[in-house]
């Protein structure tokens, strides 16, 4: 049944100003933002820069007198189609200028069709799907009437201790860049078309870098890393038509990102020429008094307002200060009216002055099977197998029995994971249902635990003689998705609760087991990958996974995700991340002494003067890239068009890969490089391109990568520079593996 709400709203007030405006040639979209501003009083300007929770104003009574006045800008977290028909009907209709109202939603990975958590989708490095995901996830979101997603987060990470990991694209730059492009085209689609969604850079800058990864914390990125890493994907973004951008929580070197000059104004503005509109994460502006950055809330709007936040969310810092600052003399009405400006400009950027506002909830768009179908197609690309002895897997369908346990078999709103705010549990396909429906009888279901921080063991006999009832064992581990996301760290990254003991004791049974990891971060799970036989890590998968599981289970598809982080043996070993520096003394595996083979007498002063952990060695769980699959890839021919590379020139690298297998499969082509020698020291390898490829048994492709010099442009504290020197590059499957060359840079 289509409920159509059909809303044909022009932008009665603005198109009145225009005509008004008949003596003026307002022909450019900035001359008609500075007229509209021209006309627009102090009150109504700081109107603009309020973004409110649904229902702050009080009943719909109180908000719609608050629009007509003029003193709201947007709201966040109102969802019902009528409601915000009728609201942005009064702004457009009934307020003095007619200005559109932002309707803004945490719409991360999907509205209701929910697709992996970004950390998921990274790992599918198939930046294509997310675009396709996320256009999904608008057409549902603008279906309701949302216009405005703050999404997506692209803060590089290195710490899984950090809940929100899970709502980024792991720890590489260039990775996390072109996902960020891709989700930002896949909200916005076309500006014209009333399934555009208004995407949001986020959380600008460094939050991801918050110290042992709890949430909101210090932090320290000296300027190099800054740009070289975690400032590229907001660039990218921004390149892509990123309409808006949101400031953090974190502190950056001392100084809030909330109020931060350099980041917001310097960096952003002055040398990017961003255009978009800035608005501050939850609370973010008043947070600066926590932070001892400022003194009241005065101080605080006035800081962020020189800074360059355009929008207020929540609080009402600019709201109940920027008139008495500018009577103070501390802030002027031109820096009031540049605010204003980027927010207008982004209404006007969506077309929504214009554009009939269209809106229908139809059962055709919420839950579409082409968008379950896509997400099942999502879910599939984004899981990785980690381990897969003797061919364990895939699983026949004929299989005689199957015993299915673990507390992550059947949580519908778990393996949703964190950041759904419209998703439901009850719209998911479990893996016990999928598994049931496929094998019938044949599946032996035993939870074993509640859930995954259960610490009881009653539930342990049972799963323990389905085991042995079974052909084989599917343990679903993990974390439920409340252990991760924001504000959600966990020092201790291994699986919560029991867990591991009762995988032990499946592992007695003697039967295959293979454990199916859902997670919002990468786990410390070293001795549960040594007690399985198989291991596939599935993130926390969305809506679809149970089909998307037993789809990988059975065959139907090989494995092809491969790891945007980098796996820890513990906590202990973080930071660890592919692109580290080399040391001045690095150690290699031969290099460690473990703490257990030192003689208990032993005298040494040291076991190597090198550096490394004596109980971790040197090398992680499994590197960033890693990623099997149920063939083999064999990897030939590293080539380079030359073996020089000039200044403002490229070369040309290929590799042959051969699928060697029994198995079509999806595989990820992987370049890096090392710059030898630089003005400030360089990772030991970076990632410079990725590509996926798919082989039938027996087939070869050859796989070209153009690299050009200004790939290999750096910030070294004083400025981008382009450093000739000698260069290492691999092809490979992974950041540990590959075709190795070399090139020197003139
Ligand atoms: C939260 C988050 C931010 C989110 C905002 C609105 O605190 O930090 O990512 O978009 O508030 O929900």
């Amino acid at each position: 049944m289509k409920i159509r709400i059909l809303l044909s709203i022009v932008g009665l007030g603005f198109l009145a100003a225009c005509s008004a405006g008949s003596g003026n040639n307002l022909d450019t979209q900035e001359e008609k933002i500075r007229q509209m501003i021209s006309e627009m009083t102090l009150e109504e300007k700081i109107g603009q820069m309020q973004q409110v929770n649904d229902g702050f104003f009080g009943d719909d009574e109180a908000t719609k007198q608050a629009i007509r006045e003029g003193k709201v800008g947007s709201f966040l977290n109102m969802i019902e189609p009528d409601r915000i028909a009728e609201f942005q009907k009064v702004a457009i209709e009934e307020s003095k200028h007619g200005i559109p109202l932002l309707f803004g939603r945490d719409v991360i990975h999907g509205f209701r069709t929910i697709f992996p958590i970004p950390l998921g989708m990274a790992s599918s490095w198939e930046p294509e799907l997310a675009e396709k995901a996320m256009r999904i996830a608008a057409i549902e979101a603008s279906s309701m009437g949302i216009n405005w997603t703050f999404a997506p987060m692209m803060d590089v990470s290195w710490d899984p201790r950090w809940g929100r990991i899970a709502e980024g694209c792991g720890e590489d730059p260039l990775l996390t860049s072109e996902f960020a492009v891709a989700m930002v085209k896949g909200f916005q689609g076309d500006l014209n078309d009333p399934t555009a969604v208004a995407a949001c850079a986020k959380h600008y800058v460094g939050y991801g870098m918050s110290e042992a990864g709890r949430d909101y914390n210090t932090t320290y990125i000296p300027e190099p890393l800054l740009r070289n890493v975690h400032l590229r994907p907001f660039k990218a973004a921004a390149d892509a038509g990123a309409l808006t951008f949101m400031s953090a929580f974190n502190d950056l070197n001392g100084v809030p990102t909330s109020g931060n000059e350099f980041t917001l104004k310097t960096i952003l503005r002055d040398e990017w020429g961003y255009k978009g509109m800035v608005v501050s994460d939850w609370g973010s502006i008043e947070e600066m008094i926590n932070h001892g950055f400022a003194a009241d809330k005065k101080q605080a709007a006035g800081i962020a307002v020189k800074a360059g936040v355009d929008m207020e969310m929540a609080t009402t810092c600019y709201a109940d200060n920027l008139a008495q600052l500018i009577k103070d003399g501390a802030i002027s009405e031109e820096q009031i009216n540049d605010r204003v400006a980027n927010i207008i400009r982004v209404k006007m950027e969506m077309g929504l002055f214009k554009k009939p506002y269209n809106s229908f909830v139809s059962a055709d768009t919420i839950l579409a099977p082409s968008h379950l179908e896509m997400s099942r197609e999502v879910a599939r690309k984004s899981m990785v197998l980690l381990k897969n002895n003797n061919s364990t897997l895939p699983l026949s369908k004929n299989i005689r029995s199957l015993a299915v346990i673990g507390p992550l078999a059947d949580a519908g709103r778990d393996q949703l994971g964190t950041w759904i705010f419209d998703g439901n549990g009850d719209d998911s396909t479990t893996p016990k249902q999928a598994f049931g429906e496929i094998l019938g009888s044949r599946m032996n279901y035993v939870d074993g635990l509640e859930y995954s921080r259960d610490k009881s063991t009653k539930g342990f006999a049972q799963a323990i003689a389905a085991a042995k009832n079974s052909d084989a064992v599917l343990f679903f581990a993990g974390e439920e998705s409340i252990l991760s996301g924001e504000a959600n760290a966990r020092g201790i990254i291994d699986l919560p609760g029991i867990q591991t003991e009762l995988i032990a004791e499946l592992k007695k049974t003697g039967k295959p087991l293979i454990l199916v990891v859902m997670a919002g971060r990468p786990l410390g799970i070293g001795a549960e990958m040594d007690m399985a036989d198989a291991v596939l890590y599935a993130w926390h998968p969305g809506t679809m996974a149970g089909p998307a599981v037993a789809d990988l289970i059975f065959g139907d598809f090989s494995p092809s995700g491969k790891l945007p982080v980098t796996f820890v043996k513990g906590a202990g070993q973080i930071p660890f991340y592919y692109y580290r520096k080399n040391t001045g003394r690095p150690a290699t595996e031969n290099d460690v002494v473990y703490i257990d083979d030192i003689p208990r007498d032993s005298k040494q002063l040291s076991l190597g003067f090198k550096s490394m952990h004596i109980d971790y060695g040197v090398t992680p769980l499994l590197p960033f890239g890693f990623g099997l699959s149920y063939t083999e890839f064999k990897y030939e021919n590293l080539k380079l068009s030359s073996g020089e590379m000039s200044k403002d020139g490229s070369i040309t690298l290929s590799a042959d890969i051969r699928n060697v297998g029994n198995f079509e499969a999806e595989e990820i082509v992987q370049l890096y490089v090392h710059d030898k020698v630089g003005s400030i020291t360089r990772p030991i390898k970076e990632l410079k391109g990725f590509k996926k490829i798919n082989l039938k048994p027996g087939d070869k492709t050859t796989v070209n990568f153009d690299l050009n010099a200004k790939d290999l442009q750096f910030f070294n504290g004083d400025a981008y520079v382009i450093e000739p020197g000698d260069f290492e590059v691999w092809i490979g499957p992974n950041s540990d593996e590959g075709l190795k060359g070399t090139f020197v840079l003139k």
